[in-house]
């Protein structure tokens, strides 16, 4: 693990938290994603972690049992706070979530090892997370690092086809589409400038931004679109 990153959030998960309270539909896709391959089924256990301020809870259906657990104090103090190495007092799941922090820890294998090791046999580990050499990388550890104390240096997972994975059962492995959806380029500013804890106050900064680093940010008759994508990976806990 990434000890920096862990203060990272100390220090942004607040505003991070704020920006997803305050568009808590922004990401729809993004979470309902995760299970588009492998569905969860009605009394299934989820864990999530980390998880945030558990924002995966709204996109869940609701006969579930889910189980969010995070590791830095940060993002909300409702949050349940556990080691990743540590006991995550949580029962034997069918589904662990690892959604956007696979490229926040330095071990990938250990991360993959300790959440296999939470799940029942058969279980599944959804990781998603952003693709090694995908315009959402460049933006991260280019413009978000850039505009944040704290910086981006992203350890990013390894692409399909690299020998990391030959030892893990993998049915899906795949980029996909994820829109963040707005209802204003305003709203798409500010959701991201909070999210990503920027220190700017221009929205429109950050939509430039995007766009210079190939992220397609487009307006329908409704809706305002960032083009997110995120690569999604299902390890079954053989
Ligand atoms: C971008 S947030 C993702 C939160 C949530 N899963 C979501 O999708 O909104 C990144 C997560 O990685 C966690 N994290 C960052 N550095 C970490 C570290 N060194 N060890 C464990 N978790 C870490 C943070 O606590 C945070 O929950």
């Amino acid at each position: 693990m990434n000890p920096e990153y862990k203060e990272i959030f100390d220090q942004r998960g607040g505003s991070y938290h704020a920006a997803m309270k305050s568009f808590p539909q922004a990401r729809r896709a993004e979470f309902e994603a995760l299970f588009s391959k492998n569905p969860c089924r009605s009394g299934d256990v989820i864990v999530d972690v980390p998880a945030g301020g558990a924002y995966l809870l709204d996109h869940l259906p609701h006969d579930i049992r889910y189980f969010p657990r995070e590791i830095t104090p940060g993002f909300s103090e409702d949050a349940t706070l556990v080691e990743w190495d540590g006991d995550w007092n949580a029962p034997p799941a069918d589904h662990v979530v690892t959604c956007a922090a696979a490229h926040h820890f330095d071990d990938h294998a250990s991360v993959i090892d300790r959440a296999l090791g939470a799940l029942r046999p058969g279980g599944v580990l959804h990781l998603a997370d952003v693709d090694l050499a995908s315009p959402v990388g460049g933006f991260l550890d280019g413009f978000v690092g850039v505009h944040t104390p704290t910086g981006h240096d992203g350890n990013f997972l390894p692409a399909k086809g690299d020998a990391f994975y030959q030892n893990f059962d993998i049915p899906r492995h795949e980029t996909v589409r994820v829109p963040w959806t707005f209802r204003s380029l305003d709203d798409a500013g500010k959701f991201c400038i909070g999210l990503f804890g920027l220190q700017i106050d221009d929205g429109a900064m950050v939509i430039d931004a995007l766009r210079e680093h190939g992220i397609d940010v487009f307006e329908t008759s409704d809706s305002t679109v960032i083009d997110w994508r995120l690569t999604y990976i299902d390890i079954i806990n053989t």
